[in-house]
C-alpha cells in the first residue's frame, strides 16, 4: 500500500494500488472530505468536476455535476450517478451511431456506458474496462437495474486491456487516462484495439503549465485527477506516438488553480 510515501517514490504498480484504493472508496461512498478538499476540488472551474468528489460545504453532488455536463440524469440508476468521477461528458460529443462498438477507459459506476448503449442500440456495444472490482460491480448492478444488455463490463487494466485487435469502432473515456502511470502505453493499446479508420473522444484533465514537484508527489492529487496530469502538448504528442492522425483539444471546460483543466480530446486511426 501506498502508506506515506510520494507519488515519485513509488512504482507503477503502487499508484495503481492507491487510485484502486481510492475509486473502491468512491463506489463503496466513503471518499473523504479531507481528500475531496484536495486535488481537483481545490478548483473553482472543478465545479463541473466530480473527478474529484462532491463539494460538502455547498452541497453540489456528483449528480449535480453529471447534470451541470449535460448530462440527462433521467431515469439513470442512484448508483450510476451518486459514483460518477467524470470531468466531461464524452459520449456527447462522440457522434456515436447505430451498429457501433464502444470502449470506455476506466468506465467507473457505468454512467458513460449507459447513455452510449442508448445510442448504439441493440445491434451495437458497449465495453468497459476498469480495474477496479468494486465499481466493476457497481456498474454490472446499475445495468441490471436498467435492463441493459449490450454491455459488457470487463476487470483490467487500460495499460493492458482485455480487448482483441481492430475490434472497436470508438475509443471513450472520462477523466481516466491522467490517472495512468504510463500513458503512452494507454494510448497505444487503444491504437491496437480500434478498427482502422476508428476513432478516440475522451475528456481528461491536461496542465497548461507544469505542477510543482510538492503537488505532483502527493497522493491524494495524484488520486484526485491532477497530479499524474501532462502537459496538453506532451498528451497530444503521445497520441500522435501511438499513430493517431488528427489529434485535437476540441474544446476546453475551464482553467483550475494548478493550470490544470479539463479538455475534450479527439483522434483517429488511419483507414
Ligand atoms: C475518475 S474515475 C472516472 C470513472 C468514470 N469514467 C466516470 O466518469 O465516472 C477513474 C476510474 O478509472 C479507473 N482506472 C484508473 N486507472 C485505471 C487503469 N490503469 N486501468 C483501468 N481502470 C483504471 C478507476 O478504477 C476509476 O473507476
Amino acid at each position: 500500500m501506498s502508506g506515506t510515501k510520494k507519488i515519485s517514490e513509488m512504482k507503477s504498480d503502487e499508484i495503481k494500488e492507491a487510485v484502486r484504493d481510492a475509486y473502491s472508496r468512491v463506489a463503496e461512498g466513503t471518499w473523504t472530505a479531507d481528500e475531496q478538499e484536495q486535488g481537483c476540488c481545490d478548483a473553482p472551474a472543478q465545479t463541473t468536476s466530480s473527478c474529484c468528489g462532491p463539494r460538502e460545504e455547498t452541497k453540489v453532488t456528483r449528480v449535480n455535476l453529471a447534470q451541470a455536463l449535460g448530462y440527462d440524469t433521467e431515469g439513470m440508476p442512484t448508483g450510476a450517478t451518486e459514483s460518477f468521477a467524470g470531468c466531461g461528458n464524452p459520449v456527447a460529443l462522440a457522434s456515436l451511431n447505430e451498429g457501433e462498438v464502444v470502449l470506455d477507459l476506466g468506465s467507473g459506476a457505468g454512467l458513460d456506458m449507459f447513455v452510449a448503449s442508448k445510442k448504439v442500440g441493440n445491434t451495437g456495444k458497449v465495453i468497459g474496462v476498469d480495474m477496479t472490482p468494486a465499481m466493476i460491480e457497481k456498474a454490472k448492478k446499475n445495468a441490471e437495474e436498467l435492463g441493459i444488455t449490450n454491455v459488457d463490463f470487463r476487470f483490467g487494466d487500460i495499460e493492458d486491456m482485455p480487448v482483441d485487435d481492430n475490434s472497436v469502432d470508438v475509443v471513450i473515456s472520462n477523466c481516466v487516462i491522467n490517472l495512468a502511470p504510463d500513458k503512452g502505453k494507454v494510448f497505444r493499446e487503444a491504437f491496437r484495439v480500434l478498427k482502422p479508420g476508428g476513432r478516440v473522444m475522451v475528456s481528461d484533465i491536461v496542465l497548461s503549465k507544469p505542477l510543482s514537484k510538492e503537488i505532483r508527489d502527493e497522493v491524494v492529487t495524484y488520486t484526485g485527477c491532477i497530479g499524474g496530469a501532462i502537459l496538453d502538448e506532451e498528451y497530444l504528442q503521445n497520441m500522435r506516438d501511438a499513430g493517431f492522425q488528427d489529434v485535437k483539444i476540441t474544446s476546453k471546460a475551464g482553467q483550475s488553480l494548478y493550470g490544470a483543466y479539463s479538455a475534450y480530446i479527439a483522434g483517429k486511426k488511419p483507414e
